[in-house]
């Protein structure tokens, strides 16, 4: 179902739950710092279901959802320098100016989007693996500097309010998009801190390749033991980065911490809610938080650059689940059965 010249098609979910609808609207009208996209590629993430199923961050419905997709520039704002219709590009959507909060989701055939969260596809990758980069790298970011206030000196302009640079890291949930992205962006910046993780043992190659000094199967009745012994001098784990609220189930994961260390247990916000013991400082991470970084502007935007000379890789593979906004309610669902992947929709 394809759009006309002066008409956009949009998936919209009608209410908490569905069903969705394909809705015919204009095109938006652009703000002076936005450009419009038409769009190729739709990356699913597990949020999607969640405001689908539980309206999380939803104030009305009908919406349209999505948070992240990429395709060509069709037109841009007033005051937009640096990109151009034609531009191969990459965003996370579903934020900014007043009309993006009403029409903003990534599910729908054109979508404006304020320029600081649009980077160009970098050279090197495909547009597919482009719109699978955004969320995953931000969230990433807002974690390791504005939750932990760790500098990453390849970032200068994102400066956290503190600079605290961990002795050992473990992180829960390395196969998922957020710590996979995690993994590589520490080890960039600290070539020799200890970076231990947990996963599914299938995907130990990748992790270890991404920079994980040492993997453990969180499946395993062993797995905080074997941390603990693991750690430098057996004396445990500076700081618990939790991508995928693992400590809902593990509960005595705080126990791999050592006791003379800064004792911080940072958890991606996922609406699932961790207790930590006494004496642990729990800390909340999340990609929101971008916009109240020093230098959160600039973040999207340079993952062009950042890919391009190789910085940061395409933490993981992506699959594609569907084509067209029609089959697209059909094969939302698969984004809860990913395993050391991302899904996509293409358009
Ligand atoms: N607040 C924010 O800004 C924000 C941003 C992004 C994501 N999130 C939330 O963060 C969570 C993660 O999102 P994501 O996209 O990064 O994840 P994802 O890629 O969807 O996570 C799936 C992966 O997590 C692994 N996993 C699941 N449970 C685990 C456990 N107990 N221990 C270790 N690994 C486990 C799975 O491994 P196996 O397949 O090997 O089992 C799978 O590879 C989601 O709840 C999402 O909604 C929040």
């Amino acid at each position: 179902m394809a759009s006309d010249q002066t008409t956009n098609v949009q998936l919209q979910c009608m209410q908490q739950g569905g069903p969705f609808q394909i809705v015919h609207v204009p095109k938006p009208a652009l703000a002076p710092d936005e450009v419009l996209i038409r769009q190729r590629v739709i990356a699913f993430n597990l949020l999607d279901v969640k405001q689908r199923d539980w309206g999380i961050n939803i104030p009305y419905w009908p919406r349209v959802l999505g948070v992240e997709g990429a395709g060509v520039i069709e037109a841009v704002g007033a005051s937009v320098r640096n990109l151009q219709p034609g531009d191969e590009v990459a965003g996370r959507h579903g934020s900014g100016a007043e009309e993006s909060v009403l029409w903003g989701g990534a599910f729908q055939e054109y979508v404006a989007v304020p320029t600081h969260f649009v980077f160009k596809k970098p050279k090197n990758i495909s547009l597919k693996e482009a719109a699978s980069l955004p969320v995953g790298f931000v969230t990433a970011v807002c974690t390791i500097v504005g939750s932990l206030g760790i500098p990453l000196p390849f970032l200068p302009e994102v400066v956290p309010a503190e600079g605290r640079v961990p002795s050992s890291v473990l992180i829960l949930g390395g196969s998922s998009v957020t710590g996979a992205a995690i993994i590589q962006l520490l080890r960039r910046a600290y070539p020799s801190l200890p970076i231990l993780a947990t996963s599914s043992v299938k995907h130990n190659a990748r992790l270890t390749d991404l920079g994980a000094t040492q993997l453990f199967d969180y499946k395993s009745s062993a797995v905080v033991a074997d941390i603990k012994a693991a750690s430098p001098g057996a004396a445990g784990i500076d700081v618990i980065i939790d991508c995928v609220s693992a400590g809902a189930s593990q509960t005595d994961i705080c126990d791999v911490l050592d006791l003379a260390a800064s004792k911080r247990y940072a958890a991606v916000l996922t609406g699932v809610p961790v207790t930590v013991p006494e004496g642990v400082e729990h800390i909340v991470a999340s990609a929101y938080n971008i916009l109240h970084m020093k230098g959160g502007k600039e973040l999207t935007p340079s993952l062009t650059k950042l890919v391009e000379e190789g910085t940061y890789k395409v933490p993981l593979p992506v699959r594609v689940v569907g084509h067209g906004l029609e089959e697209l309610p059909r094969v939302l669902d698969e984004v809860k059965n990913v395993s050391g992947e991302k899904v996509v929709l293409t358009l």
